[in-house]
């Protein structure tokens, strides 16, 4: 049976102090849960605004003036995410009316917003459009006449990307694998799509094309994904310059770099990485004799990821002899559904016995009526744990929040920010009984 003291964390914002406490962005987990009750995310604020400064960097170093990255909003989103977005210089991709709510009420520029979305109804362009939305990523060709229709009726030329699947496949799991030209989103190259939804946003008065979008996955290690989307991109695009004398000055190669959740990750150098990527880029240009142009990217995971933890407390323990463990925590899949969705990994620790041994084998399990309420199986925690113990889950800040539900009519934690000063503020409160009833008539 496995047994070690000091659990291997998979980012530098963990650490133990000589207690045996967690402590995360040199934060005592145990005297936040004291504060503020559990379940709850935490947010590391230096660290996303770290993540979000490797990004700005790399795109000043090596893309053409006006390149930007935008923060995929969809990992994580309330109204002090924008905030620090608004503060860090970085753009933001949105896919609802939600989301460009959220960051109006911020106070988010908008004109830096990317809206994207297979599905755009009619309320959402004009919503998007009275609300400034800057950019439009257009997904299909019936959003695009959707999108003239709506811009003629207000006298402007909307600018638009258009989402091209550019036919990778990044064996990450099926759920997050987008770039396939099997896909619900975008237009494939390869089925001659993509060139006719371009000619037909050509056509269109009120449209502004101005270049191309594709995105080909999420949490995505591959060694050259990126690098291979973007000489295909460079190569559509020179195609279209040759063909129609279209020349796009825009290319967003959208998100999906990987974050490390348990120690066998791999660590991926963002910066090291975009280097590479345009390396290939503009060596594609030259061959191609096609100019450089203006950068997008729109990483999610990757800004917000490793700044999230999420603490619990235990409820019961259960010994079931001759099978497994459980350790019941007071949330479950309704503030994290990425194991019950995904399988996905996590490490997981009792955040108040970091200096005892692991011996105790066991599934991590939730409150809610269902079996597959699952944090995470085969986690291995101190003989002692029991009833009232906190248990962290690290890596939470992506997916989590944003997924959350209300299953089991279980209230929303709060999500509290942590600083670099050792102070902390609420960022999104606790949900309450009442926000729970409000809507009921
Ligand atoms: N851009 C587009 C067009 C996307 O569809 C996504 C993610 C992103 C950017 C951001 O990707 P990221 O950098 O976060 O990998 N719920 C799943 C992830 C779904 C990702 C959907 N699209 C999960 O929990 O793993």
């Amino acid at each position: 049976m496995e047994s070690n003291h000091l659990p291997a964390f998979p980012c530098d914002n963990l650490t133990a102090d000589d207690n045996g406490h967690l402590r995360f962005a040199g934060h005592d987990a145990a005297a936040l849960a004291e504060k503020y009750g559990t379940p709850l995310y935490l947010l590391d604020e230096a660290r996303i605004r770290r993540n979000c400064r490797t990004y700005l960097d790399a795109f000043k170093a090596y893309y053409p003036a006006g390149s930007l990255p935008l923060y995929a909003s969809k990992a994580n989103a309330c109204k002090q995410l924008y905030r620090i977005m608004a503060e860090e210089g970085m753009g933001v991709d949105v896919v609802s009316i939600g989301e460009i709510y959220t960051a109006k009420k911020a106070g988010f520029d908008l004109s830096k917003a990317f809206f994207h979305g297979n599905n755009k109804t009619d309320f959402d362009i004009a919503f998007a459009m009275d609300n400034g939305v800057g950019t439009f990523v257009a997904d299909n060709e019936e959003e695009l006449a959707a999108i003239e229709r709506e811009a003629a009726q207000r006298n402007l030329r909307q600018t638009v990307l258009l989402r091209i699947t550019p036919g990778i496949d990044t064996h990450t799991y099926e759920a997050v694998n987008t770039g396939k030209v099997d896909s619900k989103f975008g237009n494939a190259i390869a089925t001659g799509q993509a060139e006719a939804i371009t000619r037909l946003a050509l056509s269109l008065p009120h449209v502004e094309l101005r270049g191309f979008h594709c995105h080909v996955g999420s949490q995505v290690f591959a060694e050259d994904v990126f690098e291979r989307a973007a000489v295909i991109m460079i190569d559509f695009m020179a195609d279209l310059r040759d063909t129609r004398g279209f020349t796009a000055g825009v290319l967003n190669l959208g998100g999906g770099y990987g974050v490390r959740y348990v120690e066998s990750d791999p660590h991926l150098d963002i910066k090291e990485k975009i280097g590479s990527v345009s390396e290939a880029l503009k060596a594609q240009c030259e061959k191609r004799r096609f100019p450089v142009p203006v950068m997008h990217m729109e990483p999610g995971r990757s800004i917000i990821a490793d700044a999230g933890l999420t603490l619990y407390t235990v409820g019961a323990v259960k010994r079931i002899p001759g099978y497994k463990n459980y350790v019941s925590i007071d949330g479950g899949m309704t503030d994290n559904p990425r194991f019950a969705l995904y399988r996905s990994a996590y490490t997981c620790v009792a955040a108040t016995k970091l200096n005892e041994p692991c011996t105790l084998p066991a599934s991590l399990v939730g409150r809610c009526c269902e079996s597959g309420d699952i944090i995470q199986e085969d986690v291995v925690f101190p003989a002692s744990i029991r009833r009232g113990d906190l248990v962290a889950v690290c890596t939470t800040g992506a997916y989590n929040y944003a997924m959350s539900s209300n299953y089991n009519r279980i209230p929303r934690p709060a999500t509290v920010m942590l600083r670099e000063d050792g102070s902390d503020y609420v960022a999104v409160e606790r949900e309450t009984l009442d926000d729970l009833t409000n809507l009921d008539v």
